[in-house]
Order: structure tokens, then sequence, then C-alpha cells
């Protein structure tokens, strides 16, 4: 049937609507007569009465149908995801129903916007398999779990921002695409500038190093690249990058600098949204300070004396030593057994990146630090840098790079340098961790990943 016959006209003599977002009905303003436009989230309608959940982005409100306005024909038009603008009063539900906003609307009138079409069901249901999931992310993101993750990842960033000015850190915004490497060569997006070569950065800090003696505590927000050849459930092709740089601090500072942003960012979202974070994870939590400390070398002693083992040969374990990379997977074991956040540090200079300062009082190591988060490994990197114009050079010698391109970077040494040190958290691991999700990829817009850059 079409459309105009079932569409009724406004009651006539009904008050003037009010036009609101959802967020703000509310008992406060039962009886109000109300005018709300977007997205059917759900619809159910029956022989004499309809039940809408609408989403406009602000929150839900459930909306209900009644008398002449239930018509057959609805089944057609009134799906999920067509667009409606909806006129009636809000009520208080019945005692004993609960409702979003604690508001019903009883609708009066009301127009479609955009249709929508049930071949969705088709598209994207529960069984989805995930590939068909992130195919149609677009539409996924609508939902109710993934719409709550962008919102907690928008409050995220908010209480990220917040934090560092509120601390007075300034925040700039380096260039992305560029000519150095930063992290080591193996992990870089490859581009033709203008016939040149060029890259996505791995991270900003080199810049953000040349930001301290023009602002002091800096930081930025970006996007890095890298070319994970690996496929876990803890990597992405391109990630948030929140990066800092702050000059003379001490190693110690550092490491306070991360806990202090770690459980303040927890804080802030518990006051932002409690309970929005809690219907995303329940188990979410302001982690205890002091956070545990412990260096490499402890590490190795730990996963020898825990039987985690650096490999199996012909069903022989294998022990850690030290100048081994601990990998991903018994990182993770230890940090499991362990069961809290953990500043790993003071790694050896072999397995780090070049830039990084050495331990005073053992120059094998780097004043170094990754924090460990049980369940997701590690959120942030960050150390203390070689603030000595001839030690960088000798680094640069040591790496095979050619010292001309870093000329920027190498003359922040020879221009008033001074002790200084920073760190790169990744926003979609804290994410990760904070909201207790399995994978990475749901708490992305569109996840870029080894096997997916689309849509
Ligand atoms: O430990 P990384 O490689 O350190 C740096 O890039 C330093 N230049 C940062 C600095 O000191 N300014 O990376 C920092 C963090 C990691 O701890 C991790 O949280 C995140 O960036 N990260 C990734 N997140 C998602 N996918 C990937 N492939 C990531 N690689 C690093």
């Amino acid at each position: 049937e079409p459309l105009e016959k079932i569409t009724l006209k406004e009651p006539a003599g009904a008050a003037p609507a009010k036009e609101v977002k959802i967020r703000d009905c509310s008992p406060k303003i039962q009886g109000q007569r109300v005018h709300i436009k977007g997205w059917l989230h759900e619809a159910r309608i029956q022989k004499s009465v309809g039940f809408i959940k609408l989403r406009d982005g602000t929150g839900f409100l459930q909306c209900v149908l009644t008398g002449d306005l239930v018509h057959p024909s609805l089944h057609d038009v009134l799906i999920r995801e067509a667009t409606v603008s909806l006129y009636g009063t809000l009520t208080v539900p019945p005692p004993g129903k609960k409702a979003p906003q604690d508001v019903e609307l009883q609708v009066d009138y009301w127009q479609l916007i955009g249709e929508s079409n049930v071949d969705l069901e088709g598209i994207i249901n529960t069984e989805s398999h995930v590939d068909q999931m992130f195919d149609q992310r677009h539409i996924v993101l609508r939902g109710t779990r993934a719409s709550a993750i962008m919102k907690m990842r928008s409050l995220a960033m908010k209480a990220f921002r917040d934090h560092f000015y509120d601390n007075g850190y300034f925040e700039v915004t380096p260039p992305t695409l560029v000519n150095t490497f930063c992290e080591g060569g193996s992990e870089l997006f490859t581009l033709d500038f203008f016939g040149s070569p060029a890259y996505l950065t791995q991270s900003s800090q080199l810049y953000l190093e040349t930001m301290i003696p023009v602002v002091g505590d800096a930081f930025c927000i970006a996007q890095s690249y890298r070319a994970e050849a690996s496929k876990t459930r803890r990597h992405l092709a391109e990630f948030t990058h929140i990066e800092v740089e702050s000059p003379f601090i001490k190693f110690d500072d550092l490491l306070d600098r991360i806990e202090f942003l770690v459980c303040d960012v927890a804080e802030r979202l518990f006051k932002l949204d409690k309970d929005l974070l809690l219907t995303v994870n329940p188990n979410a939590k302001i982690p205890e300070r002091p956070f545990m400390r412990m260096n490499y070398e402890e590490g190795i002693k730990f996963c020898r004396e825990n039987k985690i083992y650096k490999s199996e040969e012909n069903g022989v374990p294998v022990h850690f030593e030290f100048g081994d990379d601990i990998p991903e997977a018994q990182e993770r074991k230890m940090n499991d057994m362990i069961g809290k956040p953990i500043f790993f540090c003071r790694f050896p200079h072999e397995m780090k990146a070049f830039y990084m300062a050495r331990c005073p009082e053992d120059d094998r190591l780097t004043e170094s630090t990754d924090l460990l988060m049980p369940g997701v490994g590690e959120i942030v990197g960050g150390s203390m840098r070689i603030a000595n114009y001839q030690q960088l050079m000798d680094a640069y010698k040591k790496e095979g790079l050619d010292p001309s391109q870093y000329y920027w970077f190498t003359d922040q040494r020879k221009y008033g340098t001074c002790p200084h040190g920073g760190y790169g958290l990744g926003f979609e691991r804290f994410l990760t961790w904070f909201l207790g999700e399995e994978h990475i990829r749901n708490v992305c817009l569109y996840p870029r990943m080894r096997d997916r850059c689309s849509p």
C-alpha cells in the first residue's frame, strides 16, 4: 500500500511539538509533546501495537504506536535502520517496566525520512562470520555494542587530551609522511612522494623531540603505520598513537608520568560516563598504584623459574638467556601469571631502538620500558633518549643509518641538549585493555590489518 495512505495527518489541535534529542528525554519532561528524528534500531509491529526502539546517536528511546497508527503495511516501512521523524508525548513507563532514558514516547504522528531494506537481516546477523562483519563494518558500527565502544573511544580521546592540557602539555601535529624511520626499517610502508621515496610514519617521536625546546612538555595524537607481518589480536597496520616527550626528566619521572596518565585517564572515564563504561565492560577498574616495576633481567629470571620457555627443541624446553627477546606469547604468559600492570624495564640495547639512552649503572642496558597489561600485553613503549651528540652519531653508525637524513634530529644535541624522555601509547591497545575487548579490531572504526584495507 502506498505510504501516503498509511501516513496520518498530524492530529488537529495537538500541542506544538518541541524538537529534542533523545539524551534530553527524561521523566523531568514527561507530558511534553516532542518531535524526535532518528533511526529504527529495532521495530516490533504487532496487531494492535507497535514498539520501536529509536536511536539518534545520543541514546535510545522506546516508542509506542497504538490505535489508528498501527496498520499492516507498517511491516514494510517501519523496518530496521529506516529514518523517521516521530511526534508524540513522553510518558513514564508502567510500573515494573524499564525503558532507556526512563521514559517512553507515545507516538501520535510520524513521517518517514529515509527507507531501509529488509535485506539487512541477511547481510548481517548474529551468525555472521567475522570477515562478513568487517566487510559490513559500516552497518555493524550502528549496533548496540559497537556504538557504545565508539562512544567510549571518543570519551577516552577527550580524557587523554584533558589529562595533558590540565597538566601543562602543549599539543602538536607532526607530519605522518616522512623520509626517516624511527622504530626499525622492516615495518615501513613505502610510498612514492613525487618521485622520491617516502614512508608512512611509525612514530612521531623524532619530531616531538624537536618540539620540547619550543613548548616544553609536548604531546601529539596521530596515526602511526606498521607493515606488521604478523596477524595477532593486538596488531594493526594503522593505529592511533598518543606520544609524549618531556625535557629535564629522569627515568623514574618517566615511569611516574606514564602511571599517572593511565590511572588518571581511567578515573576520568569513570567520571565522564560510568554507566556507559560499565555496560561495555562490567569489570572496568582504575588500576592500583604504584605499578610493579620489573627489570628485563628479572623477567628472564621469572621465566626460567616459572617454566616459561624460549622454545622447544626435540621436545626439550629451551630456557631464556640474557639478551633474548621475549616474544609476545611468553611475555603475555608472564604478565597473566603476575596478573597486574607491569613496567618491564631496562632492556639490552641490542633489542631496542637506536635513540635510547644507556643505563648509567650498566652500559649493556637502556633506560627503556614497556608497560604490560594483563590480557593485552604492551600498551606503552617509552625510554630516555640519547642526549649526547657523539653517542647519537655512534648509534646511527651501529644501526647503519645515514646521519645526513637526520640532521634536524641530531641538531637537538648540538644546540642546547638536555636529558629527556618520552613514550608512545597505542590508543587501541589501551582501549582493548580498559574495555576488556578480546580483539583490537573491535575498538577501531575501520581496522587496517594485514588482510584488510577495506572498507
Ligand atoms: O613501542 P613502540 O614501537 O614505540 C615507539 O614507537 C616509540 N617511538 C614511542 C615513543 O617513545 N614516542 O610503540 C609504542 C606503542 C606500543 O606500546 C603499542 O601500544 C603501540 O604503540 N603499537 C601498536 N598498536 C597497534 N598495532 C601495532 N602494530 C602497534 N605497534 C605499536
